[in-house]
């Protein structure tokens, strides 16, 4: 038993021991780890909208996953501050004896320092801002290109090392350690369980990353429009399995309301009361 002990610290030191090498080898090649700002007032001629090219791709092929409070990692990639804050391993429903502070984006935590000192972890580049650190220190640009490596296997069924259960375990790589994610999972690239991006598509949502992750002010909304972020959990049942999906209801001015799958906190309920009607029959898989 005592041996076991022993043992089982020996492996967590090693372990542990090898995350923070990884992580002095990242510092040495793309400098520490700070904060970026990275709002520009306007993009130069050529370079890739966040809003006008890479979201409606994220909503397409991402979002169905990364909408909820709940998402894989707590990665939400419904608008860009949850891109900013990245992700995590704790997990938003689990049996806990205490109490934990809740995570929800807008409304916990106010900035990116704060998302780190909650323990998320960013998921674009916060080294040197030069174009290789952008990519190789990017989990999502990483993921994107692990696809690309392993593209989906055109099989009848999933292989059986795709694991899509509700309560699935998840790994929650930082950059520093996705080499040991690659080794071991080499199909689970994003998005995950389902086919690739296009080659358009990846090479979009790349060329931002390399450009550094740039953001604009969000556009104004037209007059006629507007936003209310939603989450509809279990609306859905064509998702594999799952069944959810998250959206923004565009309220226009008969109040008629149309799910367009944009941000997502709150509950449907509180809008089908307050007399809206729902449309929400945007394929998530309509590429
Ligand atoms: C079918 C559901 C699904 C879709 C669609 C999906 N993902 Fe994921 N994503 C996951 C799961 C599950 C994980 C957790 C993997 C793990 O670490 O165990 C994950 C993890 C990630 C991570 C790692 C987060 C971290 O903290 O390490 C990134 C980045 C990511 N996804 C980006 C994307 C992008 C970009 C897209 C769209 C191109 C996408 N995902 C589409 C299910 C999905």
């Amino acid at each position: 038993m005592k041996r076991a002990t022993a043992y089982f610290i020996l492996v967590l030191i090693i372990v542990a021991g090898c995350s923070a090498y990884r992580t002095a080898k990242f510092n040495s090649k793309y400098g520490p780890v700070q904060t970026v700002d990275r709002t520009v007032s306007a993009y130069k001629p050529g370079e890739v909208s966040f809003h006008n090219d890479v979201q409606p791709i994220l909503e397409r092929r991402c979002d169905v996953c990364h909408g909820c409070y709940d998402a894989p990692c707590q990665l939400k990639l419904t608008c860009y501050e949850g891109l900013e804050r990245g992700g995590t391993t704790k997990l938003v429903y689990t049996a806990r004896l205490r109490p934990e502070k809740p995570t929800r984006l807008f409304i916990d935590a106010n900035s990116v320092e704060e998302w780190r000192q909650m323990g998320f972890h960013p998921v674009l580049n916060e080294r040197d801002q030069t174009p290789q650190a952008n990519l190789e220190d990017s989990v999502v640009n990483l993921m994107l290109q692990l696809k690309k490596e392993n593209p989906q296997p055109e099989t009848e069924l999933l292989p059986a090392s795709f694991d899509i259960s509700l309560d699935r375990k998840q790994i929650c790589t930082t950059a520093e350690d996705f080499s040991e994610y690659k080794k071991k999972y080499p199909l689970w690239g994003m998005p995950y369980a389902l086919p690739g991006l296009t080659d358009k598509e990846h090479k979009t949502i790349v060329e931002w990353l390399r450009q550094g992750g740039l953001i604009t002010p969000r556009p104004a909304m037209s007059a006629s429009r507007k936003r209310i972020p939603v989450c509809l959990r279990n609306s859905r049942r064509d998702f594999v399995s799952r069944g959810f999906a998250s959206g923004v209801l565009m309220v226009d001015s008969s109040g008629t309301a149309e799910n367009s799958n944009k941000n997502c906190e709150g509950g449907i309920g509180h809008f089908r009361s307050a007399g809206f009607s729902l449309r929400s029959t945007q394929s998530r898989f309509d590429r």
